[in-house]
């Protein structure tokens, strides 16, 4: 296991931005510019190295997209309807970034800052402390992120304190490829999950969760991402495709496998997390020039592993409020196999 730094440009307000670089039987590099996984490379079955995150070669391209490429996401992954919830009776409110809702964190949200970083034996830790009301939170969050490569395994630990109480649900929004390009639509996919959650037409959970069975959902055996797709399903036709967290059912290690035939690359997710937002990158529109080029319309997916969107509004969701005597921790651990 070696690790390398590099300096990687310069934020538009002053900041110096660093890439690092972990290298075992994958190799993965992560910029402290949004806590952000620019690359993984990992062996196809006969152990050739090739990328299977979409990303860009320059900082520029992260600060210049909207699609949180690879970015660590807070202090609130994914949606808040209407961009506002209520704590002990007090009510926030939080830029509506996405339509009525809140998105992602918000404006500037963890995807958009530049983390501490520091070097470790086996990895990385990045730290972010957000101060209290920025983006609309309240309490201050210190939180930490720490990257460690052990083989063909890249374990993300999440690690969050706050000084009042808060909501927090962090992930990481990479986009995997396991071809290194094209689309999506053929790698296989197996989510060991019973029921998903449905959304309303602003694609905020309607509060309950439906079973897979007998929907294009159930990917409990293996399954094509696109076999499925264009069913006409009414929750397909809101998200342009997935776009819709699973509820784990968290008896299984891992959770979700991903194969792409060709290659045989194989990932496995496993967390700790009670979900998982599949999404099919169904608003990818070639505007972005990644480091292959346009980047297409599934042209990736992501394994958002997550507390469910739209908790702080959902009585039956698992809370994610963070009080100042608790600790959030969580973790993720993504790994690289293959399929002969
Ligand atoms: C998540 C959301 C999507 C979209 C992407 C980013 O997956 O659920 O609707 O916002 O992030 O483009």
């Amino acid at each position: 296991m070696e690790t390398t730094s590099e300096p990687w440009g310069i934020t538009p307000s002053g900041e110096r931005v660093k890439l690092f670089t972990l290298s075992d039987e994958i190799t993965v590099k992560i910029s402290n510019y949004g806590g952000t996984i620019v690359s993984i490379q990992a062996p196809d079955r006969s152990g050739r190295m090739g990328e299977v995150t979409l990303g860009f070669n320059t900082v520029d391209g992260y600060i210049n997209s909207d699609f949180y490429l690879g970015a660590t996401i807070g202090r609130y992954a994914n949606r808040i309807a209407n961009g506002e919830f209520y704590i002990d009776g007090e009510a926030y409110k939080l830029a509506q970034n996405n339509g009525p809702n809140h998105l992602h964190g918000g404006i500037k949200g963890y995807d958009k800052v530049v983390w501490d970083a520091e070097l470790l034996e086996s990895g990385l830790r990045l730290s972010y402390r957000s101060t209290d009301m920025e983006e609309g939170y309240p309490g201050t969050l210190e939180a930490s992120i720490t990257f460690t490569l052990r083989e063909d395994r890249l374990e993300v630990d999440y690690l969050a304190v706050t000084d009042n109480p808060t909501v927090v649900n962090l992930t990481n929004h990479a986009y995997f490829n396991l071809a290194g390009g094209g689309s999506v639509l053929r790698h296989r996919l197996w989510i060991d999950s019973d029921r998903y959650s449905p959304v309303g037409e602003n694609m905020i959970p309607l509060g309950k969760h439906d079973v897979v069975e007998g929907t294009p959902f159930d990917f409990r055996e293996a399954t094509e991402v696109g076999g499925r797709i264009n069913d006409g399903h009414v929750q397909l036709e809101r998200g342009g495709g997935y776009d819709h967290n699973y509820v784990l059912n968290q008896i299984s290690n891992p959770q979700i496998r991903v194969t792409e035939p060709e290659s045989g690359r194989t990932l496995e997710v496993s967390t700790t997390m009670p979900g998982v937002q599949f999404y099919t990158g169904n608003f990818l529109d070639g505007s972005d020039k990644g480091r292959n080029g346009p980047i297409n319309r599934r042209s990736g997916l992501c394994l958002e592993t997550q507390f469910f969107p739209d908790s702080p509004n959902q009585p039956d969701f698992p809370s994610t409020i963070l009080r100042p005597c608790e600790k959030y921790i969580e973790k993720t651990v993504y790994r690289f196999t293959t399929e002969s």
